[in-house]
C-alpha cells in the first residue's frame, strides 16, 4: 500500500512537476519543561496548546494535500492534553485518517514509555556537559533514564550541532553506538530563527564542511547515522536546488506553510536542517537516501 502510493507521488511529483508533501510536521502546542539555548519555539509566557478537533481539522487538511508521514512537534509534544485525551489519541487519529506513520520529537524529560508513535526522535545535543549547556543542568541525566525504560524499539537520538558542541559529535556517536536503546542519531545544525549577522551558536562553514566529512567517513564505516551521505554531501553546498514543499508545516498559531518556518524567515541560505538535502536527495532518486528512508520506516 505504502509502496504504491509513494510511487503514484513520485510519478506526480518528478514527471508531471506537482508540489504536494509527503510529511507534515504538526505543532501541536508551543508549552514547554525546558528552555533550550537554541530554541525560538517555547513560550513561558503565553503557552498555546491547540484543541483535539483543531488537530484533527489540521491533519485532514495535511493528509487531503498529499501528505502520508506526520511528525507530532512541540513545544514538548507529551505535555499535550485536551481533557481526557493525550498524544495517543492524536496517533491513533492519524492512523484513522490514512497516515501511514507518526513520529514523535521529545526532549525526554519525562517518561515516554507510553507512547505509541512510531518512531521517537530524542533530542540529544551531545553528551553531558555539553548536552546541558543547551538544554540545563540535570537534563542529560533524565533523558538517559528515560531512554532506557522506554523500550521503544524504533528511538533514535537527533543532535543539534552549533558552535559550542560540535567537538562532542565524535563522543556523542560513540554514546550512541553504546547504547542500545538507540538505534541511530541524526544529526543537524543549529539554524537561526532570523537572520542575524552575529549569532555566537552558528557553526563556521569551514568547520561544518569538516563535521560533515567525518560523518560521511563513519557512515561509510557502518556508523548508526541516520543521515544518508547523498543528504549529507548536499549539506555542505546550500546551492542546489531545494524541494522543501516535500513537507509541509503547520505552525503553534495554526499557520499553515508549505514549507518549513526557515524560509519564512529568510534564513535558507543558513539552513541547517538536514532534511533539506536528504529530500532533495530523495528527489534525485539517490539510492543511499530511499534506503535510508526504508529503513527508518522499516522500523516500525
Ligand atoms: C522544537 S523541538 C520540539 C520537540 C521537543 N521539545 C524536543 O526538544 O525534542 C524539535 C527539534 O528542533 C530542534 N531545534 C530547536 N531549535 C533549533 C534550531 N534553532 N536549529 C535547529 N534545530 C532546532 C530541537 O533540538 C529538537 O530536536
Ligand atoms: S525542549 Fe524542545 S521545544 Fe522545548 S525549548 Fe528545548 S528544543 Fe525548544
Ligand atoms: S532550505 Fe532549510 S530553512 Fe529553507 S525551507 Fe528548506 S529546510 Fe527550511
Amino acid at each position: 500500500m505504502m509502496f504504491f502510493y509513494l510511487a503514484g507521488w513520485y510519478f506526480q511529483t518528478r514527471i508531471l512537476g506537482k508540489e504536494k508533501p509527503l510529511q507534515t510536521v504538526l505543532f501541536i502546542t508551543d508549552q514547554c519543561n525546558l528552555s533550550c539555548k537554541h530554541c525560538s519555539v517555547y513560550n513561558h509566557q503565553n503557552p498555546t496548546s491547540k484543541s483535539y478537533e483543531q488537530i484533527k481539522e489540521e491533519l485532514q487538511y495535511s493528509y487531503n494535500l498529499g501528505s502520508r508521514f506526520v511528525d507530532f512537534e512541540g513545544g514538548e509534544p507529551t505535555l499535550w492534553r485536551d481533557g481526557e485525551r493525550n498524544l495517543n489519541d492524536l496517533i491513533d487519529l492519524a492512523k484513522e485518517i490514512g497516515f501511514f506513520t507518526s513520529t514523535v520529537t521529545t526532549n525526554a524529560q519525562r517518561p515516554f514509555d507510553w507512547l505509541k508513535a512510531n518512531s521517537i526522535w530524542v533530542s540529544m545535543d551531545g553528551i553531558y556537559e555539553y548536552h546541558e549547556a543547551v538544554r540545563g543542568q540535570g537534563t542529560f541525566a533524565k533523558l538517559v533514564e528515560n531512554v532506557h525504560a522506554s523500550g521503544h524499539k524504533a528511538l533514535s537520538a537527533n543532535m543539534v550541532i552549533d558552535a559550542n558542541n560540535y567537538v562532542n559529535v565524535a563522543d556523542t556517536l560513540e554514546f550512541v553506538k553504546k547504547t542500545p536503546a538507540f538505534k541511530s542519531i541524526a544529526f543537524n545544525f543549529y539554524t537561526p530563527a532570523f537572520q542575524k549577522k552575529d549569532d555566537p551558536l552558528i557553526l563556521d562553514w569551514k568547520k561544518r564542511c569538516e563535521v560533515i566529512d567525518y560523518l560521511i567517513e563513519q557512515k561509510k564505516a557502518g556508523a548508526p547515522i541516520m543521515n544518508s551521505r547523498s543528504g549529507l554531501k548536499k549539506m555542505k553546498d546550500l546551492s542546489f536546488k531545494k524541494v522543501c514543499w516535500m513537507c509541509n508545516y503547520i505552525l503553534p498559531d495554526g499557520t499553515r506553510l508549505k514549507e518549513c518556518v526557515g524560509k519564512t524567515y529568510n534564513v535558507c541560505e543558513q539552513c541547517g536542517f538536514c532534511m533539506a538535502g536528504e529530500m532533495r536527495s530523495v528527489m534525485n532518486f539517490c539510492p543511499d537516501t530511499l534506503l535510508a528512508g526504508v529503513n527508518l520506516r522499516d522500523k516500525n
